[in-house]
């Protein structure tokens, strides 16, 4: 579904519909449904009594590519399942939806970072944590990395996968030998809630020194994500703002 000047997308679990409340009447008949997930078109009229609507109910909705309202869900696992499905849904379009430049420039500064610390001779091995649609690929063979993907997402797994891209499903993660990664980047992921789960495997793959970037636009959860990882055992070995002016928000460097 394209983004469009006239109206807007609201996203729901369909688990969440009571938290809705007398809303859940008002929207107009779904234009998409499945067994998880709910998607009502409300036209730009009425999106300010929409969203007073939702804030008299407290409810924390996230916009996002603009057009999309998402209700965030109030556990961890609901939450990692309405990204889930939400990718799915915008994944055919998600290479119009976001600036591209400013994704490839973004996974560049990731890559550069890693290389410059890794600053071995050898070919370095890297996993994409959250890869999309498999943005990095060309750009790790430029810069003669290699790369693999992980993302939750089946449909950004697939186009990733026909762009030449390895990808991992969390199957994979469980199945990958130790110390045999020797960074993993992450772009524009780390804003969501990661699961303990999904680090801890990160902390298993990756070499002793390896290490962790991501960046974290606007340091969205970035609190969040430094405690988990602290906990699982890694730690912060440098911060650094990007340069470009409104920029691609803290890149952070966690060790193992
Ligand atoms: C904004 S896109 C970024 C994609 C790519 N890294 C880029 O820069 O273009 C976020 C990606 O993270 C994935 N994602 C969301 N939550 C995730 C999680 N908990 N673990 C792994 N991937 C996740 C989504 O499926 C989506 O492909």
């Amino acid at each position: 579904m394209q983004a469009s000047n006239n109206s807007f997308f609201f996203i729901s679990l369909n688990e969440d519909f009571s938290r809705l409340g007398k809303i859940h009447k008002m929207l107009p008949p779904p234009i998409f449904n499945n067994s998880k997930m709910t998607i009502w078109r409300i036209p730009s009229a009425e999106i300010e009594f929409f969203k007073k609507d939702t804030d008299i109910l407290s409810l924390d909705v996230i916009r996002y590519f603009d057009c999309y309202y998402l209700l965030i869900p109030l556990t961890k696992k609901s939450i990692k399942n309405l990204y889930k499905e939400f990718f799915d849904y915008i994944s055919h379009d998600y290479e119009h939806l976001i600036d591209i430049n400013r994704n490839q420039e973004n996974i560049h500064n990731l890559l550069k970072l890693a290389k410059d610390y890794i600053n071995n001779q050898k070919r370095i091995v890297i996993l994409d944590y959250g890869c999309g649609t498999g943005i990095s690929q060309d750009i790790a063979k430029k810069l003669n990395m290699k790369i693999f993907g992980f993302d939750i997402c089946p449909s950004m797994r697939e186009i990733a996968s026909k762009k030449g891209m390895i990808v991992w499903e969390e199957k994979d993660l469980w199945l990958q030998p130790e110390n045999c990664i020797d960074a993993v980047i992450s772009s524009y992921v780390f804003h969501f809630l990661i699961d303990d789960t999904y680090l801890k495997l990160l902390y298993k793959i990756l070499k002793p020194n390896g290490i962790i970037i991501a960046n974290f636009h606007k340091n969205k959860n970035r609190d969040f994500i430094d405690l988990s990882l602290n906990k699982i055992g890694f730690k912060i070995i440098r911060t650094q703002i990007s340069e470009r002016k409104e920029g691609h928000g803290t890149y952070v460097i966690y060790g193992k």
